[in-house]
């Protein structure tokens, strides 16, 4: 991997000869991707092979949405855009905001009112963002982004844009330059289905390359209240505490079904609760704290192996990658409302008080 001594130069640099993008685009960079891959012991333990956590809260705004944005933000001004244009349930909006700031062009934001967290917000807002809470879910948001990009100024970067997956599919070529090969399986949640057709994408190209000599079997989770894939049809009314993924009708939706497919793959569907309890015991284990929709993958390995049928099974002695997709500072407010009351006991400022509180007296 090429680099400036030593210092990371953001994913359009380190990859720019791989990238489908107009030559000569100019890297509208926070220095995003480069993110850690680290092997979780308690994960290996549980299914008998080598297991290893994507971090892509690492990213610059905390999610895995810098990948794509870094490049549809570069081609976007590239190409003379002045406003660029998102539908939400968070990180997509803080990313552009972030990204459109740094271009010095207009973000318009639309999300679905009362659903995206607090923290996503305000990255939104700070960032300059114009935010227009809608009265509809995700969906409704997409299809207006959608008609104002058609009859407006405005690019849409939404993942329908194919240089979005463009950026995301650089996740795929890192972990392969990490563990010298494609991993045997590839975890991850869906949403709005973008980032598993863009993982699937750098997977298939750094096989035909030659720089992998396989890919994985991808296997993708969803919250149990909005599983459209799962299901095989949309889903009206999409409802989970994971509001990263709430979506009812992804717009990758084909993207998707052919990656698993063509991976040997499957969609499955988890609850809420299983998605939450995933959260702790990966912040408790491994010390990685996410965001709730950026657990389901955990979600998912503990779901798969409980089952202690032949996919459980599969696990002993293959190396499985998951991506965990934001970072659990997101979204604190249903963290502390899930797990982590606040201690109701507040000391003196002494230190016989302090270990006594502590249970060392
Ligand atoms: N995890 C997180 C934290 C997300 O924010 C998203 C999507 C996903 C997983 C699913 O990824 O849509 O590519 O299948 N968030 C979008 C947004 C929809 O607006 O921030 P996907």
């Amino acid at each position: 991997m090429t680099s400036t001594n030593g210092q990371w130069r953001g994913l359009i640099e380190e990859y720019r000869e791989l990238l489908d993008i107009p030559a000569g685009t100019p890297a509208i960079t926070l220095g995003e991707g480069g993110t850690p891959l680290v092997r979780s012991e308690w994960l290996s333990g549980v299914t008998g092979g080598e297991v290893w956590i994507k971090v892509e809260g690492a990213n610059p705004t905390g999610s895995f949405k810098d990948r794509g944005m870094t490049a549809a933000i570069s081609v976007a001004v590239h190409e003379g855009a002045k406003a660029v244009v998102c539908a939400s349930t968070g990180n997509t909006s803080a990313s552009m905001a972030a990204y459109a700031a740094k271009a010095g062009i207009s973000p318009i934001v639309l999300v679905p009112d009362g659903k995206i967290s607090a923290s996503k917000m305000a990255q939104a807002l700070v960032h300059g963002g114009q935010v227009i809470r809608v009265r509809g879910n995700f969906d409704d948001c997409l299809r207006l982004s959608r008609g104002l990009a058609e009859n407006y100024p405005v690019a849409l970067v939404n993942s329908v844009n194919p240089v979005r997956l463009e950026g995301q599919k650089t996740a795929s070529f890192e972990i392969v330059d990490r563990l010298g090969d494609a991993p045997d399986f590839h975890l991850l949640p869906v949403g709005n289905a973008g980032n598993i057709s863009a993982y699937w994408l750098g997977y298939v190209q750094y096989k035909d390359a030659g720089r992998a000599t396989k890919t994985p079997v991808m296997r993708a989770f969803q919250a149990a209240g909005a599983a459209p894939l799962v299901l095989g049809h949309p889903v009206e009314n999409p409802e989970t505490r994971a509001t990263a993924i709430r979506i009812g009708n992804p717009a990758s939706w084909k993207l998707a079904e052919a990656a698993r497919d063509a991976s040997g793959g499957r969609f499955k569907a988890l609850s809420d609760e299983q998605i939450l309890s995933a959260q702790a015991q990966l912040a408790r284990n491994d010390g990685i704290f996410v965001e709730p929709a950026s657990a389901a993958g955990v979600a998912g390995l503990l779901d798969d192996v409980a089952a202690g049928d032949e996919i459980a099974k599969a696990y002993a002695g293959k190396v499985t990658v998951i991506t965990v997709t934001g970072h659990g500072l997101k979204d604190t407010i249903t963290a502390l409302e899930f797990f982590g009351e606040i201690p109701d006991i507040v000391v003196d400022a002494d230190i016989d008080a302090a270990a006594a509180a502590a249970g060392l007296i």
